[in-house]
């Protein structure tokens, strides 16, 4: 039996059916929430101002241009942090709900610790932005770390790789809560720790940019082992998050009353063929991808496959960890934008970490020998694939409330196309009226699903592919001084949502 599986993209035309279209904000619960999302080292820029500290991506950026596309461009963001007012009305032109965002650690305790004092110029600032989320109805979702964990605690112990990064977790996460909890009432604890492991640990894409096996396209020049490191962040980011959870719960939550979560990442997926092995391929990649953070939270300990598979390179919790683990979650955040198949590939990779280290090429090659099923997409764009995923995790994971915290389309800057296409964005519209279709079915056949954020409010910085994807209902001409241009698609956000209001 080979470690995993592997996963080859959905091949599915992009039409849309008359009736996914259809659906209306009011075919919602009256309670649903609507929002758009950002993260603070995607937009923000100024980086050296009011006190900041380095994060570990501002550091990875300037040290390895290889891996981060436009990485020059980096410290700039499409300049947020000094337009936030500014952006803020984009936000509410846009008749959100509720806006996601981040508060960035290094702004907040540049040092990294506590100890190490706090920056009142940062508190000032997302005191302030909050503030006019507030006058202006909306509420305020905020993600307590979105992959910009402080240089400092990387360079001091190794960052997510040591345990003492729960504790420097813990403390920020505490004066957040105090410092902003009266009035934010919505947190993510931490936003894809499975990106966190497998880009920073696996495959190198990411800060710090550990690895050790030698898969293609993979950037390991500074040391690691892809296979035993990666679940090792894991253990600690699920731990930070349940720590968290739990301080929130005895020492906020009377007073303040919010919800807490996490952001999880996960494709869904579909058998290769209607072979059993590739059948239990899919039960495996949503074991790794997604029970591997659910389970601990839900059971209290990891998916049955994984503990089999990986053996004892995946860390143990102890009986007092599982019981602080089990039920250590208000909601689940699910960041869902594309599906795959799941394939059963016979290629014993003892050393490997994830189902998925097994180059998805290996699956490439066999297919014109199967052929493809007919009827799916060309981008992977596949909203039955959320629908079914809501299902599957109701019926897996006792019926958890569910933000969908991230979905969206990322459409490539090309050279030379005119402003005017760039701006007429169609499909961004059919992609997310069939996702918020599949959303409301899934709600329909008793999924818990409480909420919906767009991504993007604007064109940003996406990490290591740089300025190459553009996912935002604004358009940053940064010719012209990166001013935001509205695309298509934020006239049709408000016109959706008028009804509901
Ligand atoms: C997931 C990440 O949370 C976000 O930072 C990123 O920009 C989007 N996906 C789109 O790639």
């Amino acid at each position: 039996v080979p470690a995993g599986g592997s996963t080859y993209e959905l091949q599915v035309p992009d039409a849309a059916t008359a009736e996914e279209l259809k659906v209306k904000s009011t075919d919602f619960p009256s309670d649903f929430v609507f929002g758009v999302a950002t993260s603070a080292a995607q937009v923000e820029g100024s980086p050296n101002v009011e006190g900041k500290g380095q994060s570990v991506w501002e550091y990875f950026a300037e040290k390895f241009p290889g891996t981060v596309m436009n990485n020059t461009l980096f410290p700039k963001g499409v300049d947020s942090y000094r337009r936030y007012k500014d952006d803020l009305k984009l936000v509410k032109d846009l008749g959100v709900d509720s806006y996601r965002f981040s508060i960035p650690w290094t702004r907040i305790l540049p040092k990294g610790s506590l100890s190490g004092g706090v920056n009142q110029q940062g508190v000032d600032h997302y005191n302030s932005l909050i503030d006019e989320l507030i006058k202006n109805g909306i509420k305020p979702s905020v993600t307590i770390l979105h992959f910009d964990l402080p240089q400092v605690l990387q360079d001091k112990y190794g960052g997510y790789l040591n345990r003492s990064f729960i504790d420097d977790f813990k403390d920020y996460s505490d004066f957040c809560f105090k410092t902003f909890g009266d009035r934010v009432k919505n947190w993510v604890t931490i936003n894809e720790p499975k990106v966190l492991a497998q880009y920073g640990y696996e495959n190198g894409w990411a800060p710090p940019g550990r690895c050790s096996i030698s898969i293609p396209g993979s950037f390991c020049t500074v040391g690691g082992n892809s296979s035993t490191e990666p679940y090792m962040v894991g253990h600690n980011l699920i731990l930070a998050h349940a720590t968290v959870y739990n301080l929130y719960k005895e020492k906020y939550q009377a007073t303040q009353g919010g919800q807490i979560g996490i952001a999880l990442n996960t494709k869904f997926y579909e058998p290769y063929s209607n072979s059993a092995e590739d059948k239990a391929a899919v039960n495996r990649m949503l074991d790794f991808e997604l029970g591997w953070f659910v389970e601990p939270l839900v059971f209290g300990d990891y998916p049955k496959s994984m503990t089999e598979l990986v053996k004892d390179r995946l860390p143990k919790f102890t009986e007092e960890e599982k019981s602080m683990l089990k039920g250590s979650y208000d909601f689940l955040g699910i960041n869902y934008y594309v599906s795959a198949y799941a394939r059963d590939v016979p290629i014993p990779l003892p050393k490997a970490m994830l189902p998925h280290a097994i180059d998805a090429k290996a699956a490439d090659q066999q297919l014109g020998k199967d052929g493809l099923p007919l009827g799916f997409p060309t981008n992977g764009s596949y909203p039955l694939g959320l629908q079914r995923l809501l299902e599957f995790m109701k019926q897996k994971y006792q019926n958890p409330a569910i933000y969908i915290t991230e979905n969206g389309l990322g459409q490539m800057r090309f050279p030379n196309i005119p402003v005017e296409v760039v701006l007429k964005d169609t499909s961004r519209i059919t992609y997310n009226l069939r996702h918020l279709n599949a959303i409301n079915k899934a709600i329909k056949n008793g999924v818990n699903v409480k909420g919906y954020y767009s991504w993007s409010l604007l064109d940003d910085f996406e990490w290591g592919t740089g300025l190459l994807f553009q996912y935002g209902y604004y358009y940053i001409d940064f010719s012209n001084d990166y001013k935001r241009v509205p695309r298509l698609s934020a006239k049709w956000y408000p016109g959706f949502l008028q009804d509901k209001h």
